[in-house]
């Protein structure tokens, strides 16, 4: 093998360009060309591939985002749009990918592989952290500390004026970073879409907190709970107690960017050199994951066969701690 290629798909996450820096130079420690695919899946049916060499990726490893951009491609899941993707990766003699991405990508490698023998390997970028295969994902570590730094600042203006906020993270399918965060940032209660969310009951925590002398708190909703949006809730929660005048914050967009964090950018560098290695040792249809803190190889379906939900146990501490 003399060619790979690398891109970057679906939602950014801190510490993308950690591990293109790291497949690009361990590809060329190994003497192989490797080729940035630009927009992900997309780069590849208009042609947008580019030849990176060791100074391309220089000074990124601090930055947030994709050098290489990013993009959700539907073309690319149709077999048309695959016919296109092989066409681009014989032209330039590209023969192996590895794609940094989240579990729809995943499927998208899988299908190249299967009908044109391209050979793939994952890495886990998102910051949801809920692929299966891995214990972390590639920016999760630096959006939670966005979103629990997000809390630290509400949590200020919260005491001052007695009041009750609502602040929505991340997360449509996903509660993981929810849960985290608000556990580090001490929430009254964390909202996510895994567990069904009983309005009546969190206006009973509400209440036994105020019992208990407390006069301000934060829930933490999860983009995609099942009892509405952050803003929804709140009203809901007018609607039915006493609790009228709460205010909303949604961290959205920021938890995306921001420099990685040192974890991050560890991780990004463990899994970008394996994933060289692996496409070297003939591998293909794999992910890079951690397990334990060894560098793991794991078939790509077990990104979403094995998703990783947040644990309930984490819910237990919530509430016990949040008294
Ligand atoms: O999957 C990453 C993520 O940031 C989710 O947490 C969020 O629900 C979604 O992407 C937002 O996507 P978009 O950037 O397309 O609005």
């Amino acid at each position: 093998m003399k060619r790979i290629g690398v891109l970057t798909s679906g939602g950014d996450s801190p510490g993308m360009n950690a591990a293109v820096r790291a497949v690009v130079r361990t590809g060329i420690y190994y003497g192989l060309e490797v080729y940035g695919i630009e927009r992900g899946y997309k780069g590849l049916i208009t042609g947008d591939v580019h030849l990176l060499g060791a100074r391309s990726v220089s000074g990124i490893i601090n930055q947030g985002g994709t050098i290489i951009y990013t993009a959700r491609c539907k073309e690319f899941f149709e077999p048309e749009g695959r016919v296109k993707a092989a066409q681009t990766l014989k032209e330039h003699q590209i023969e192996g990918l590895v794609i940094i991405g989240g579990d729809g990508s995943y499927r998208g490698a899988l299908a190249l592989h299967a009908e044109h023998g391209i050979r793939c390997i994952g890495l886990p970028g998102t910051i949801d952290n809920d692929i299966g295969g891995t214990d972390y994902t590639i920016g999760y570590d630096t959006a939670l500390n966005t979103a629990m730094e997000a809390i630290d600042r509400i949590r200020d203006t919260a005491q001052s004026h007695d009041r009750l906020f609502y602040v929505e993270v991340m997360g449509r399918h996903s509660g993981y970073l929810a849960m985290m965060s608000g556990i580090a940032g001490g929430a009254e209660d964390i909202l996510v879409p895994e567990t069904p969310t009983d309005i009546d009951q969190m206006i009973e925590h509400l209440r036994t907190g105020m019992k208990r002398g407390k006069r301000s708190a934060i829930i933490v909703v999860a983009e995609g709970d099942d009892a509405g949006n952050a803003y929804e809730i709140a009203s809901k929660v007018a609607e039915r107690s006493e609790f009228k005048d709460g205010r909303v914050t949604v961290i959205g967009h920021l938890q995306r960017g921001g420099r990685p964090s040192a974890f991050d950018r560890v991780l990004a560098s463990r899994m970008g050199l394996r994933a060289v290695e692996a496409l070297m040792e003939d591998e293909t249809g794999k992910m890079v994951g951690i397990s334990g803190n060894n560098i793991v190889l794991r078939p790509l379906s077990e990104a979403w066969e094995c998703r990783t939900l947040f644990d309930p146990k984490f819910l237990r501490v919530a509430h016990i701690l949040a008294t």
